[in-house]
């Protein structure tokens, strides 16, 4: 998406590979929204630590780039024994799958370019097909996300006001957004819509990404407390929900996404709100039989426990701003942090995917037409 810092435009993708120097480039999504910065992993482990301390986040951005270090890290690879390579690439693969639990979309998206490497004959053949299928899941991805703008624009009338959680925009992806797609594309038809952005607690994407996201796009939007969604939900100001996933079961239709999507859930269904999840393939996972087994990562308590921000003068060069981790909560008290939850198929209206709309417990029957 185009990105505008100090005046000046500029098409960005959230990651990207640089061949040459075989480097990973990533946006630094931490310094939003105060900073814009770009950030290079030069070897696997820096871009497996860049996806775990969430230099880089959301599960197609994550899922791209770890794509990016399998091939990274299989160009690496100095020799041309096979049998050395293939462990070596094992451990690049367990490396970047270990980084962050909950998500399926790296082990899938690492899944396709293993398979891709796998007809080479050679170390280097192999090493460039793990490029290419690299640089075809980006793509890929991004294709995914316009298609399910393009299927999702039709649930927002003009004037709609929808609710996100989270980050599932362009910055959780490699562009455009799963969430924000159908926004996107229903701006893109003129309609004018207003977006509450839950703010996150604790590491508030909503509050920083979404928010930055959209004024950077130019959608009208407000932050809002998590806790605030049931009282805009009980007065009728809100039309809509749109989350993104971490990891959708084919065969159940239960979603895994950031902590506190579960809750929103259960408010829109007991207000009679549409709740839509919005999904590139990379997302569904077709062998887990149960939500209760979706690996749910624990977080450090630090997150719970206080809060980032920045200060500085506002209204000057954002440069002058300084990033500052603050301390709310009592100094002797723990935290536990889980960082995602489980909704159940019965509280989703409707998925959608690049290939359609679709009811929860569909995706298993349409499982071939969705790659499964
Ligand atoms: O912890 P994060 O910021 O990686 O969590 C991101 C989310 O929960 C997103 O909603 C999800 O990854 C889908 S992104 C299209």
């Amino acid at each position: 998406m185009n990105v505008t810092v100090a005046g000046r435009t500029r098409h960005f993708r959230t990651v990207w590979f640089d061949a040459e120097n075989n480097a990973v480039q990533l946006i630094e999504q931490r310094l939003l929204p105060h900073q814009f910065e770009i950030s290079a992993t030069r070897d696997f482990r820096a871009t497996a630590t860049a996806i775990r301390d969430m230099i880089v986040r959301g599960a197609p951005a994550i899922a791209a780039t770890a794509a990016y270090g399998l091939a990274q890290g299989a160009r690496a690879f100095r020799g041309s024994n096979l049998a050395k390579f293939a462990a070596h690439v094992e451990a690049v693969f367990q490396t970047l799958k270990a980084a962050r639990p909950t998500a399926v979309d790296p082990v899938n998206a690492m899944n396709q370019v293993r398979a891709a490497m796998a007809p080479g004959e050679s170390v280097e053949e192999q090493q460039a097909l793990a490029l290419a299928a690299a640089e075809q899941f980006a793509q890929e991805s991004v294709a995914h996300c316009e298609a399910i703008g393009r299927h999702g624009a039709r649930l927002i009338r003009a004037g709609a006001r929808v609710l996100t959680h989270c980050n599932a925009g362009w910055l959780a992806c490699v562009d455009v957004g799963t969430a924000t797609a159908p926004i996107y594309a229903a701006q893109a038809q003129g309609r004018k819509i207003h977006v509450f952005c839950d703010e996150t607690r604790p590491r508030c994407q909503g509050a920083t990404l979404t928010a930055w996201e959209l004024a950077q796009q130019g959608v009208s939007h407000q932050v809002i407390a998590d806790n605030a969604a049931g009282h805009l939900m009980q007065r009728g100001e809100v039309d809509l929900v749109i989350v993104g996933s971490d990891r959708v079961l084919g065969r159940t239709g239960e979603i895994a996404n950031k902590i506190g999507t579960y809750t929103k859930a259960v408010l829109a269904h007991r207000h009679r709100i549409p709740f839509y999840v919005a999904i590139p393939l990379s997302t569904i996972d077709w062998s887990l039989r149960a939500g209760a087994d979706i690996p749910i990562e624990e977080r450090s308590e630090d997150e719970v426990l206080g809060a980032w921000g920045a200060v500085g003068n506002f209204k000057s060069q954002i440069s002058n701003l300084k990033s500052l981790y603050v301390r709310v909560a009592n100094p002797t008290s723990g935290a536990r942090n889980p960082g995602f939850d489980v909704t159940p198929a019965e509280l989703i209206t409707g998925i959608i995917t690049p290939a359609g709309i679709f009811k929860p417990r569909e995706l298993w029957r349409r499982r071939h037409e969705l790659g499964g």
